[in-house]
Parts: structure tokens; C-alpha cells; sequence
């Protein structure tokens, strides 16, 4: 059974849970407001704390900026039980955490940290499925860069879980403003399928991995939905869901020259990522198993009309946060 993660339940240790979120971005942000839901308090860095937004209850701002120096005052980091950094690769493909803290990181010696990593180093599939234990042949430069901060992150002595993540999206990084607005585009391509997952399903599944008991720790865990398919069938329902016509079908050959070249490395690979060791031996359940309910609630919050999610028990017993 997996301990209760809370401000005064500490997973059979003597310290309350206290999270350090490095790069308080998309993910980092959705993290810090979940965990705060679950009563677990916080630090969460921002290159720019005065311009960032304010924190969650019982969260805090530091500033964390590699390309500048700045670290995060050691002061405001005596009390931190667990680390997760959602910071990519720098230009140079270095770390810019373990560059930059990697001296801070072993002084506060946290109980684990997750470190957010991408599908991307496992490379082109031709649509096979991958798993934890598929070869990584990472094609493009930065998804190489990201293997090599993976290994780095590995061969410290922190107690480092990595996270490979697909396509993200949610409230605000979702396919609805684009329809309404017309710019769109629908592309096609025959076989080639891509995978995703919500960002609310990250911060689960991280609050879900940080509670179980350390000889339950896997070094590598991927966090995908249950669902890999075509961009035009999300496309699709996305239509669907506000009721909106979808832009004309554009074979993604007859398009490839005007998109940028990030969106070309998108294209250029296909892969369905299995989450089995997170959803079947771990014993997280996906709140958005697919992109059906993972949209539904993405657009619901974006028009204002949602509920915000609740943490919920996970599959393996009580008090688990999911
Ligand atoms: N987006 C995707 O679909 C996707 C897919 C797979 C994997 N990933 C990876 O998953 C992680 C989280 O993704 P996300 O979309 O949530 O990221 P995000 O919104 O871009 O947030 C990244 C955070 O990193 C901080 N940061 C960037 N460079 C930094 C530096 N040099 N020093 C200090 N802080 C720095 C940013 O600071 P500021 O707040 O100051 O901007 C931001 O808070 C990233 O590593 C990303 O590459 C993303």
C-alpha cells in the first residue's frame, strides 16, 4: 500500500513532505498547484520571480536562472524533502540544474528527484511500441543533448527517477484557440500517429511515484496516455467538441516546406510509448486516459466551466495521491 503523501504524513520518515519545483513553467506550475491541493507546501523557481505569477497556498518563489547565476537563496531551501526539475536542456546541451546546483542539490540531500525528460530520446519507432527497456536512438540534436543530461542525472548519487514525457497538453496548450481562430492546420500523414499526455496526468503521476516506498523506484518511467493516434483525429474531436469546422485535409508532404523545423522533427518520428510499468506495476491511473476526457476537461477550464480536479485514490489503496 502506498503511504499518504500530505503535509503531516511523510512516507515512513520524520520530515513533512517539501517539494522543490525547478522551472516553474507549464508543468511546473500545474505541479506545484496539484501538490498544494494534496497539502503538500512548496518552492517553486522562475528565472524571473517578480514577474512570475503568484504561488499556490503555502508555495513560495525563488529565482533560478542558469544563463544569469542566479541560484536560489540555500536559506529558502533548508526544509526540502523532494526535487523535480522540468528544466530542458541549455543551448549546449548541459544540464542547466546539475551545472548550475548540482552542489546545492547535495547538500539538502532530497529522499528522490524527478527529472522531466521526453519520449524523444527513444527516436523513430516507424510506429512501434516502445518501453522503458526499448534502445534509445535519438535522431535529433536536442533529443540526443536530452539522453546525455539523462545519463548525467543518473550517474549522481541523488536518488534520481526520470520521466519521459510525449506531447503535452491541457488548459492553454490545446488545439482550441488555433480552431477558433481559423489557423489550424490538418495535417496527414498515413500510419504516422503521435502520443501525448495531459499535464495534469504528469503532476499525478509524479506525486503518485514520490510516495511509493523506494525499492519500488524504477530509474525510468514514461508517462503517455493510453491512446497514440493521428493528429488529425485529435484535431478532430477537438472540432467536434466546439462544434467547429475543421480546416481542409492537407497531406503533411504537400505541407512539410512551410512548417517550422521544430514542427518538421515533430513529424519526423512516429512512436506509441507504453505507460504499463507506470499504470500496471506502479498503479497509477491516468485521470485522462485518452485525449477524449483529457480535452473535455482542457476546454471546460479553458471556457471557465470546470470543476478543478480533485486528488483521488489511487489503484493501489487508500491515501495515495494520483
Ligand atoms: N512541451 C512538450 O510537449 C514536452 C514534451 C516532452 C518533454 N518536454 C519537457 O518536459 C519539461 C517540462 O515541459 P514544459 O512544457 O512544462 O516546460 P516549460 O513550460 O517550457 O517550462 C520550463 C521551465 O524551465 C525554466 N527554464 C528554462 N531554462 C532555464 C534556465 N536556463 N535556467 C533556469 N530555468 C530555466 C523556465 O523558466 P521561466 O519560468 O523563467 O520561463 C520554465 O519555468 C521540459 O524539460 C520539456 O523540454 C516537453
Amino acid at each position: 500500500m502506498i503511504e499518504s503523501v500530505n503535509s503531516t504524513s511523510v512516507l515512513n520518515r520524520d520530515r513533512p513532505v517539501k517539494l522543490l519545483v525547478l522551472g516553474g513553467g507549464y508543468s511546473g506550475r500545474r505541479l506545484a498547484a496539484l501538490a498544494a491541493r494534496a497539502g503538500i507546501a512548496g518552492v517553486i523557481s522562475h528565472r524571473d520571480p517578480s514577474a512570475a505569477a503568484a504561488p499556490p497556498p503555502g508555495w513560495h518563489k525563488v529565482g533560478f536562472d542558469s544563463g544569469s547565476g542566479l541560484r536560489p537563496d540555500p536559506t529558502a531551501l533548508t526544509d526540502i524533502t523532494h526535487v523535480v526539475s522540468t528544466i530542458a536542456p541549455d543551448r549546449e546541451g548541459h544540464d542547466p540544474v546539475l551545472s548550475q546546483m548540482g552542489d546545492l542539490l547535495q547538500t539538502l540531500r532530497p529522499q528522490w528527484l524527478g527529472y522531466l525528460s521526453t519520449t524523444g530520446v527513444y527516436g523513430d519507432s516507424g510506429g512501434a511500441w516502445v518501453d522503458e527497456h526499448s534502445p534509445c536512438q535519438p535522431r535529433a540534436g536536442r533529443s540526443a543533448n536530452r539522453l546525455t543530461c539523462e545519463q548525467a542525472w543518473l550517474a549522481t548519487d541523488l536518488p534520481v527517477q526520470i520521466f519521459r514525457l510525449p506531447g503535452i497538453y491541457g488548459p492553454g496548450r490545446s488545439p482550441f484557440a488555433t480552431l477558433r481562430s481559423g489557423s489550424s492546420r490538418l495535417l496527414h500523414r498515413p500510419g504516422h500517429v503521435f502520443c501525448r499526455i495531459h499535464v495534469d496526468d504528469i503532476g499525478g503521476a509524479l506525486l503518485h511515484c514520490l510516495a511509493l516506498p523506494d525499492q519500488r523506484r524504477q530509474p525510468l518511467v514514461n508517462i503517455s496516455d493510453d491512446v497514440p493516434c493521428p493528429a488529425s483525429e485529435v484535431l478532430g474531436y477537438a472540432a467536434h467538441l466546439l462544434n467547429c469546422k475543421l480546416p481542409p485535409l492537407q497531406r503533411y508532404e504537400a505541407a512539410a516546406a512551410e512548417l517550422s523545423p521544430m514542427a518538421r522533427s515533430f513529424w519526423s518520428e512516429s512512436r506509441r510509448v507504453r505507460n504499463d510499468l507506470l499504470t500496471r506495476q506502479l498503479g497509477y491511473r491516468l485521470r485522462y486516459p485518452t485525449y477524449r476526457e483529457g480535452l473535455r476537461a482542457a476546454l471546460a477550464e479553458e471556457d471557465g466551466t470546470a470543476v478543478l480536479p480533485e486528488t483521488h485514490r489511487g489503484a493501489e489503496g487508500s491515501g495515495s495521491v494520483t
